[in-house]
């Protein structure tokens, strides 16, 4: 498959939600490098918060937003899911932090990437941090045999576990958690 097959592929995958006031979501460029991302201009900053309505998300599944111009994974992992990614051990793991921009002080258990604490809720920026390419879910090395969870970056080879982490190719660190939580049992606030 070409380069461009594989781009296309990638925004395939994607559901776009645009939450209210936060704009028409693109299919633009498929890599979103992740050394702005704490630079936002203005325009950006008056979005720095959003609320996203999940209550629609089934198990397995996630919902895909735009938020401060990276796309942002939210998924409902299902109980397969969530036994795959606490039975890894940490020293198994390329990249030992949690990635999570909630609490920078956290090891890369499960336990300390998920919203919530039966794991059911994962959220992440969708955003591979090898070159940026925007990862494919439901796919690589590290989905489930039924070919559920895990992520998948075509354009050099990084594959991410259940809880997206990185576990196989050359792609540094965890895709990383937001700053994130429930605001209440169907909405998750980011920033
Ligand atoms: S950008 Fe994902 S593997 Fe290179």
């Amino acid at each position: 498959m070409s380069h461009a097959a594989d781009h296309e592929g990638t925004r395939r995958d994607f559901l776009y939600y645009a939450t209210a006031g936060v704009g028409v979501v693109t299919t633009g460029a498929a890599v979103w490098p992740l050394v702005n991302q704490m630079n936002p201009s203005a325009d950006v900053q008056a979005l720095s918060s959003i609320r996203v309505d999940i209550s629609g998300v089934e198990q397995g599944t996630q919902l895909t937003v735009k938020w401060l111009g990276k796309p942002v994974f939210i998924r409902r992992r299902t109980e397969e899911e969530i036994e795959a990614a606490r039975a890894v051990d940490l020293s198994e793991l390329v990249d030992k932090s949690a990635e999570n921009r909630n609490d920078m002080s956290l090891d890369a258990s499960d336990e300390n990437r998920t919203l919530d604490e039966a794991g059911e809720w994962l959220v992440m920026i969708g955003v591979c941090t090898h070159l940026g390419c925007v990862p494919i879910g439901n796919a690589g090395d590290y989905a489930l045999e039924d070919g559920i969870g895990g992520w998948f970056c075509p354009c050099h080879g990084s594959h991410y576990d259940t809880s997206g982490r990185i576990r196989k190719g050359p792609a540094p660190e965890n895709l990383w958690v937001p700053v994130s939580a429930f605001v209440d049992d169907s909405t998750i606030k980011l920033g």
